[in-house]
């Protein structure tokens, strides 16, 4: 056989198993390889202080509870405080930990003058911040024509402004030590945009931007670590309390979230890419992760198609159901 020929057959030896990787991947290709491959986060994440928001509820809950069983000290934070005490409580039961371990700190992420106090108390409890999770948020479900302004003025206080002033607070303690993690719960939707939600896509999207603009800042402390976290669609309270047309009107029900992802496996992945120091990652099912991948490659294909799907979850909404639920469906499988 001629080397050509070998050369040929490696070739596409090697696109067949990156097809096969992809298929069944629930995960960017880099996360899925650091699954397999890269440090755990048994290993790297023990011992460090971790710093949750929106830790009351679906992906910040599921957080504190894979984080407590690593052995971790942690603080959790959200608006509604007898929800973190349930939190807190069940940590102790099924983790590691001992209750000097775990802070309860309330916070509102759009009173922006409450955070450095807020900062300052961590600081005094436990001495240090490794990580901070910027996980707290609200999701959006109403039509651009329908809503207030009111809505889309809330979506980038709480989603952007918060997340940016928590992050500023933080940061010059881990400038300091010249060590620490930003890990920021991003959205597919921070890459893509999807119908009955611009505001909040325009939220996600202003994260996206800020932080790889805030990394590329930090090139002086390569101890620091920017990180967004771009899941698609998971199990949580998200639909129920997102925003509609006014702002004190939230969805109120969460409809069926069986073909969402389970919220422990999107919190197993975002630990490891934690433990990797992953700048960016992508967490979902097919279909999403394919389209992520092809609006990388092929945007004006994939606008096309997005403005199909729009027209469907727009018909999905009008009739009640969430607004993924029908067409996806059929494709459930696995890790649930
Ligand atoms: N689930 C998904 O499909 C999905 C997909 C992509 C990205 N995400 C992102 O994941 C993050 C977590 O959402 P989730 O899915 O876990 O939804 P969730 O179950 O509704 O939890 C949202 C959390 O944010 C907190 N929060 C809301 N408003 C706040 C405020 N003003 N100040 C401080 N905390 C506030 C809530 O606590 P309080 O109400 O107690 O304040 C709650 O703990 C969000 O950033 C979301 O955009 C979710
Ligand atoms: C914002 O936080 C400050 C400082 O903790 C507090 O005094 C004030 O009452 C809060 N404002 C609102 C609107 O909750």
């Amino acid at each position: 056989m001629s080397w050509e020929l070998l050369l040929g057959l490696c070739a596409l030896l090697l696109l067949v198993v990156q097809l096969l990787r992809f298929l069944r991947a629930d995960g960017d290709l880099t996360l899925m390889w650091a699954e397999w491959q890269g440090r755990r986060p048994e290993w790297e994440l023990t011992d460090m202080v971790v710093w949750v928001t929106g830790a009351s509820s679906g992906i910040g809950e599921e957080l504190a509870y894979q984080l407590s069983k690593l052995g971790v000290s942690l603080v959790l934070s959200a608006r509604r405080v007898d929800e973190l005490e349930r939190v807190k409580r069940k940590c102790l039961e099924n983790g590691n930990l001992k209750g000097k371990d775990i802070l309860v700190l309330p916070l509102d992420l759009t009173n922006t003058s409450s955070h450095e106090v807020a900062t300052k108390a961590v600081l005094q409890e436990f001495g240090k911040i490794d990580i901070l999770v910027n996980n707290g948020g609200r999701s959006q479900r109403s039509l651009f024509v329908d809503t207030s302004l009111d809505v889309y003025k809330e979506l980038i206080d709480l989603n952007y402004l918060g997340t940016v002033s928590l992050t500023k607070c933080v940061l010059p303690h881990m400038i300091e030590r010249k060590q620490g993690k930003i890990v920021t719960v991003n959205s597919l939707m921070g890459i893509l945009s999807v119908s009955l939600a611009s505001g909040y896509c325009a939220s996600k999207h202003a994260l996206r931007g800020f932080f790889n603009g805030l990394r590329s800042e930090l090139g002086a402390y390569p101890g620091i670590t920017i990180s967004n976290i771009c899941p698609g669609p998971v199990q949580s309270n998200i639909v129920k309390n997102a925003l509609t047309e006014e702002v004190m009107k939230s969805v109120g029900n969460d409809g069926d979230q069986s073909y969402k992802m389970a919220t422990s496996r999107c919190v197993r992945l975002m630990l490891i890419s934690m433990a990797n120091d992953l700048k960016e990652v992508w967490i979902s099912d097919h279909p999403f992760l394919l389209l992520a991948y092809l609006g990388q490659y092929m945007p004006t294909l994939t606008w096309w198609l997005s403005s199909k799907l729009g027209k469907r979850r727009i018909e999905n909404f009008r009739s009640g159901m969430d607004a993924d639920f029908s067409y996806f469906k059929p494709l459930k499988k696995k890790h649930d």
